[in-house]
C-alpha cells in the first residue's frame, strides 16, 4: 500500500471553475518526490487539496489507506501530513521558540512538546541560537528554515514543502535542500515538494510528477526527467509563447 494515493482528484476555489482535474499518483512511504510545472499549473492548488485547505469535488484522497479527501485541515495534519505553504505563514511578531510552540499546538504532553522543540532546535542550531529572535526581522532563508522546523513539531509522516527556495539566496537555498535530502534519508520521512527550480527540485527527489493545465502530464524517475523531451516541450514552449506574446 502507497502511504499517499489521489484517485481522480478534481478541485478548484470556492464557486469558481476546476483548477485541476482528474489527478491521480502513488506516493511510497520513505521516498522524496518533486512536483514540477509551469507557473499556474496547479502545483500549489494540489497540495492545498490533500493538506484540506480546499475540499476535493470529486475523487479520492488515500493516506494510510484512509480516506482524508474532505476532512479539516487540523484532522489531516493530526493524521500525520504537514504543509508548509509557499508564503510559508510564519507569525510575524512571535520568536522563533514560540512559532515552533505553535508548530506543535496539537501536542497536548508538555514534556513530549520540550522534546520535540530539542529535536528541532538540534537539527536547526541556527534556530536554537536566534531562539527569541522575532520571525519578521529573521532573513528569508532562516524563515525558511523556521516554517519547516516548525512543520516538524508534528513529527509529521508525509511533509509537502510549496518551492522551499523562492526568494532565498544560492548557499542558502543549497543548505535548505540539503536539509530536505536529510528528512528522507535519515529521518524516515515521505518528501512531496514542489519547487520552480526543475534541477535543484529533482537533485533531492526519486521521482518527479509533472503537471500542466491542472492535471499531470506524467511522471518519471528524478535523474531521467531532464533528458526527457515532453519537459523541453512544455517549458520551451511556454517560454517560445511569452516571447511571442511580448513581441505582438
Ligand atoms: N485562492 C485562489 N482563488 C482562486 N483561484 C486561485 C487561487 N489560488 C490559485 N488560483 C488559480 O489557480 C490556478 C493554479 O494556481 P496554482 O497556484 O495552483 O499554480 P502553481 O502551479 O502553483 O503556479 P506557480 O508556479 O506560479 O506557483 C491559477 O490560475 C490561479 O490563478
Ligand atoms: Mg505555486
Amino acid at each position: 500500500m502507497a502511504l499517499l494515493e489521489l484517485h481522480g482528484v478534481r478541485a478548484g476555489y470556492g464557486i469558481g471553475p476546476d483548477i485541476i482535474t482528474d489527478i491521480s499518483l502513488e506516493v511510497e512511504e520513505g521516498g522524496t518526490y518533486c512536483i514540477i510545472g509551469p507557473n499556474g499549473a496547479g502545483k500549489s492548488t494540489l497540495l492545498k487539496t490533500i493538506a484540506g485547505l480546499i475540499p476535493p469535488r470529486e475523487g479520492s484522497i488515500l493516506f494510510e489507506g484512509n480516506e482524508i479527501g474532505g476532512r479539516r485541515p487540523d484532522q489531516i495534519l493530526t493524521a500525520g501530513v504537514c504543509f508548509v505553504p509557499q508564503d510559508r505563514t510564519l507569525f510575524p511578531e512571535m520568536s522563533v521558540r514560540e512559532n515552533l510552540v505553535m508548530g506543535g499546538y496539537l501536542v497536548r504532553d508538555r514534556e513530549v512538546l520540550e522534546e520535540r522543540m530539542a529535536f528541532v532546535l538540534g537539527l536547526f542550531p541556527l534556530l536554537a541560537e536566534r531562539s527569541s529572535q522575532m520571525a519578521q526581522t529573521m532573513s528569508g532563508g532562516e524563515q525558511q528554515m523556521l516554517a519547516l522546523g516548525r512543520a516538524l513539531m508534528i513529527e509529521p509522516r508525509l511533509m509537502m514543502i510549496d518551492e522551499p527556495s523562492l526568494g532565498i539566496a544560492p548557499q542558502v537555498s543549497d543548505q535548505i535542500f540539503d536539509t530536505i535530502g536529510h528528512l528522507s534519508t535519515d529521518l524516515g520521512i515521505t518528501v512531496l515538494l514542489i519547487e520552480q527550480n526543475v534541477k535543484k527540485g529533482i537533485e533531492v527527489s526519486e521521482w518527479a510528477f509533472v503537471l500542466d493545465l491542472g492535471t499531470k502530464r506524467f511522471e518519471a524517475p528524478a535523474d531521467v526527467i531532464l533528458d526527457d523531451p515532453r519537459i523541453r516541450d512544455l517549458y520551451l514552449g511556454k517560454l517560445a509563447a511569452a516571447a511571442k506574446e511580448e513581441s505582438s
